[in-house]
């Protein structure tokens, strides 16, 4: 396995549309492998390939509590083929956008089909926190970042943070 660098917002890769697999091999799970190990590095809970500058249809998550035992998955051309219509509120973040924040609003549930590890079909129930986390990786897979959800306002607000922070970073 092996940590991989996580491209940081604003950046034109992050706004790609990702491309299908073929099918789930090997290469495809050692990358769902190192890019879980890249989040739980970075303490996060879900990303997806684009976020580590691979432009396939891949993404991971893993939501179990600090207490708990790790529920990794890895999910290759998730689709949301149901979407409760009741809503729900989480304060998102986003390991491209470092130490940044806001409320989005989404379905409260949603039913995902995919192509797991071992290239088996699969169908997936997520709710609350789960939901969300699904939500937002499958937006980074059509170039969509929670920022997108919010108003105008506060994404430039939070752009803006962010290109003066890489600046810093570029400086030192
Ligand atoms: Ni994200």
């Amino acid at each position: 396995m092996a940590r991989l660098s996580l491209i940081i917002a604003p950046d034109p890769r992050l706004k790609k549309t990702a491309a299908p697999v073929t099918g789930v091999d090997p290469r495809l799970a050692g990358l769902m492998d190192d890019m879980l190990e890249t989040m739980y590095a970075a303490n996060g809970i879900g990303l997806a390939a684009p976020q580590v500058g691979v432009l396939q249809r891949v993404i991971v998550v893993d939501v179990a509590g600090k207490d708990e035992d790790p529920q990794p998955i890895g999910l290759a051309n998730p689709e949301v083929v149901w979407a409760d219509e009741v809503l729900n509120t989480y304060n998102e973040g986003c390991l491209s956008l470092p130490e940044q924040y806001s409320d989005v609003v989404r379905p409260r549930a949603v039913r995902v089909r995919y192509l797991d590890r071992h290239n088996q079909p699969q169908d997936l129930l997520g709710d609350g926190l789960l939901a969300t986390v699904l939500q937002h990786e499958i937006d980074h897979l059509n170039g969509v970042l929670f920022v997108d959800h919010i108003s105008l306002l506060k994404r430039n607000m939070i752009l803006r943070r962010l290109r003066k922070w890489k600046k810093v970073g570029d400086e030192t």
